[in-house]
């Protein structure tokens, strides 16, 4: 027997219990692995190839030093063992070399880089030192007066430090607008009927533009206005039934039948969200049809696997160290919805890990 915080447990449990300190010691590695995978382009390869590929196949078309293929058999295993590859046997013969070889999964065929839904360059920003480094200034965050780890480590918040690192503000965008295409398929299939009667909307924080352009094609009756900050809408062009326009949601939002926020609220406190909300209201109040619509997580689902609670949970703290924002339960969600004055809501959880919450007045 050993002892453990004065409680006796058996050798197995201590032995448990390091186990799994040591796999949250080293959690990152599936990330740092996931980003090694997307700079070397092994999606790509594979995918190219047209079959399973062997791993000297693959060490051939990657841009490696020949040299290093033992260090990829090693790469793919943990990759394999994430479920990001499968390992296929190309013959049944038991003398054969290199009979094992990679395919892509579900996973993996959203890691191409040319492919519609590429989660790419989300993957690729996140990833990225800029969102990374804050994670080192978590616990000194915890004791200093700042906002955000983000601010604890550049002297600046996030969307100051986007306004003038051009190569971030790039980089974000792009990782924002890669999630459109999921999204407006969603939400232009299985939710016709949350667009059906509006003639004008406001995409607010609309980035770039990818998810209203997305909604702007489905009902050509609707005109989208993508509302987001000047520097992240400079220069962009719109089309018959979008528009584009630069401002501060906390001045004011421009006047409709529905504002769209998809990814917005979740960035900021409930102080601020309830500030943004009343924007909202006043916006959308000269409409008989007026409703707000928010794409955003919905926490705490008793139905929803131990993955996807992770998942959630890592958005929530993701969201306290880039922004000072929160990922919210329903209970959360409906404060903040009542605080600014709407009367109801109602989620649809048609997105996966996201929902559909549209407000009415
Ligand atoms: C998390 S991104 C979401 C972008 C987009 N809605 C999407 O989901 O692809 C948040 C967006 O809010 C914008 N934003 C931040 N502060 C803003 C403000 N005060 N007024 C308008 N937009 C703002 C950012 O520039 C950014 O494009």
């Amino acid at each position: 027997m050993a002892m453990a915080n004065g409680v006796e447990s058996s050798t197995q449990e201590l032995l448990d219990a390091q186990a799994h300190v040591w796999n949250h010691v080293f959690n990152y590695i599936n990330s740092m692995s996931l980003k090694c995978a997307i700079q070397l382009g092994i999606p790509d390869a594979i995918h190219k190839h047209g079959k399973p590929m062997t791993l000297s196949q693959l060490a051939d078309a990657l841009p490696i030093n020949g040299a290093k293929s033992d260090g990829l058999r090693r790469l793919m295993r943990i990759l394999v063992h994430s479920k990001f590859f499968n390992k296929v046997n190309t013959t049944s013969s038991p003398e054969a070399v290199d009979v094992e070889a990679y395919s892509l999964t579900r996973a993996s065929r959203l890691l191409l880089k040319d492919e519609p839904q590429s989660i790419v360059p989300h993957a690729r920003a996140m990833l990225d030192p800029i969102l990374m480094d804050p994670w080192h200034h978590l616990s000194e965050w915890f004791g200093n007066e700042l906002a955000t780890p983000f601010a604890t480590k550049n002297g600046r918040e996030f969307w100051e430090h986007a306004a003038v690192d051009k190569v971030m503000n790039v980089l974000f965008n792009e990782a924002m607008a890669c999630d459109a295409g999921f999204v407006t398929s969603v939400l232009t299939t299985q939710c016709r009927g949350v667009f059906q009667d509006l003639k004008l909307m406001v995409d607010v924080g609309g980035g770039t533009g990818a998810t209203a352009k997305g909604i702007a094609a489905a009902f050509p009756g609707l005109k989208c206005i993508v509302m987001d900050l000047p520097h992240v809408v400079a220069g962009l062009e719109g089309s018959e039934n979008l528009s584009y326009v630069g401002g501060d949601m906390f001045d004011s939002i421009p006047t409709a039948d529905a504002i769209f926020f998809k990814w917005i609220l979740h960035d900021w406190n409930d102080i601020d969200c309830v500030k943004i909300l009343k924007k909202c209201k006043e916006a959308i109040s000269k409409s008989s049809a007026g409703k707000v619509i928010v794409v955003e997580m919905v926490m705490e689902d008793e139905k929803e696997e131990r993955e996807a609670t992770e998942t959630k949970l890592f958005f929530d703290l993701e969201m306290m160290t880039i922004v000072t924002g929160k990922e919210r339960t329903e209970k959360e969600w409906a404060k903040l919805f009542f605080a600014a004055g709407f009367r109801n809501y109602k989620i649809t959880p048609v997105l996966g890990l996201r929902s559909v919450i549209e407000l009415f007045p």
